[in-house]
């Protein structure tokens, strides 16, 4: 069974496979009741526990073959079902059988790798195998991940990114978890908490890079260390002087109030004007999204002047939007960037790739994805531009969107790590 049929399914239009699968399902509610699964159980029912692959030359879709980015066009007019979370929990609940069959068993590490670990900090609340995914294609075990769910997740998602710390040694779910909502400092403090139970960590990494759900890295581990060593320990991230309107959002108060879309609270402007920031910080503006090196979380993790402004963020407009990229400008700091040194934009960092839909045209090609909120979900014919940019990662991907585009990177990056790899002895585990 896979998901195109599933699909036909859903739409009701074929009895006999929808009564087959109904009695699949009951059939794998028994063996999950049961508690175990065998390998001879995934045989049979392997096309229903596997990511669906398509059936898709990735290297023609990296040349921008015509006839193939038509394939991929065709398959994302079919009615696209995402794999349940579900799935993976089953999946997991036998650990030997899932590193096996998503094969982490088979992942090899270099001495150059081993000298270099890189710590991830996870902020996720859906689509467990999208986060499986994630990991996946950045998985070495030399490095160390830190899963954040939020405290809203659904308890299928949850108990999925419990299944999977509880199979990899080196994924560990965040101690302390915060009720996410939008732009609100609560999603800065869900990275807060993974980056200390990380500094806590036997694993002595040097970096560390907060990913999301919607995040795919464009390049492999070995890629990445190479790069970060590049960096010297210097910092990565975007760091501007913020405009008239991106100042409202940290000199006035804001107060957490019900919204009415499925974030269910954000923070709402009020005319009562904060006082100014602590220690006379001067506010720099970027994003949510960071490289940074182990010196200066630990120097974060002690500083009172830290402390301070992170308490008086507490009430402004995403936080986590100014938070980094003033550290980084604050004097004295482990891989500082000067106040007197010119702006640092989201495009010259290379820290995450957004496509914004005003920019299309101008800055970079058009979306061939779909737009959401203004930021393109990219598509197919944009893999060869994601790959070439120059960026580490990229935001947004969903595989009911374009799940072509997913599995070239996926298999792109593969090819990229084996052969970056077959020139360096790699040692499995
Ligand atoms: C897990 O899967 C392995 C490999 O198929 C199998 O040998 C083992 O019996 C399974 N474990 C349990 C507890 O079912
Ligand atoms: C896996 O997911 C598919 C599609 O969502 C579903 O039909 C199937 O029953 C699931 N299998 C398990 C074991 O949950």
């Amino acid at each position: 069974m896979n998901i195109r049929c599933l699909s036909l399914q859903l739409r009701g239009k074929q009895f006999l496979p929808s009564l087959l699968s109904l009695l699949t399902i009951c059939g794998l509610l028994v063996y999950v009741k049961l508690g175990y699964i065998t390998e001879s159980d995934m045989q049979i029912h392997s096309s229903s526990q596997t990511i669906h692959r398509y059936n898709i030359d990735c290297s023609a879709i990296y040349d921008m073959d015509p006839v193939e980015v038509g394939k991929a066009l065709k398959i994302r007019k079919q009615n696209l079902v995402e794999i349940k979370d579900e799935n993976l929990t089953y999946l997991a609940s036998n650990c030997t059988l899932y590193t096996k069959y998503r094969g982490y068993d088979d992942v090899c590490v270099t001495e150059e790798e081993k000298d270099f670990p890189i710590a991830y900090s996870l902020v996720v609340h859906k689509s467990a195998w999208m986060v499986e995914r994630l990991i996946k294609s950045l998985y070495s075990p030399s490095n160390i991940y830190c899963i954040h769910y939020d405290q809203k997740s659904s308890a299928e998602f949850i108990s999925a990114m419990e299944g999977l710390a509880q199979c990899l040694p080196n994924v560990f779910i965040a101690s302390k978890r915060e009720t996410v909502y939008y732009a609100s400092i609560s999603r800065l403090k869900a990275d807060l908490n993974c980056l200390s139970d990380l500094l806590r960590s036997e694993v002595k990494w040097k970096y560390v890079i907060n990913l999301c759900g919607q995040d795919f890295p464009l390049k492999s581990n070995m890629e990445l260390v190479s790069e970060l060593k590049k960096l010297n320990g210097r910092n990565m991230l975007e760091t501007s002087r913020p405009t008239a309107t991106k100042k409202q959002r940290f000199t006035f108060h804001h107060e957490l109030n019900d919204a009415s879309f499925d974030y269910q609270k954000v923070p709402v402007k009020t005319w009562k004007t904060k006082t100014s920031p602590p220690h006379g910080i001067e506010v720099f503006s970027g994003n949510a999204y960071f490289v940074l090196s182990r010196d200066f979380i630990e120097h974060l993790d002690k500083s009172a002047v830290v402390k301070d402004f992170l308490a008086w963020s507490e009430d402004t407009y995403s936080p986590d939007e100014h938070f980094w990229a003033t550290l980084v400008r604050l004097p004295g700091i482990p891989g500082e960037v000067p106040r007197s040194e010119p702006d640092i934009t989201d495009l010259m960092s290379k820290t995450r790739l957004v496509k914004w839909q005003y920019l299309e045209g101008n800055l970079y090609p058009p979306c061939t994805g779909m737009h959401v909120r203004s930021v393109c979900i990219y598509g197919t014919a944009e893999m060869n531009w994601l790959l070439n940019y120059g960026h580490w990662f990229a935001n947004k991907f969903d595989p009911k969107v374009d799940p072509v585009v997913i599995q070239c990177l996926e298999e792109k990056l593969k090819e990229k790590q084996k052969s970056f790899q077959s020139v360096a002895p790699c040692h499995k585990g």
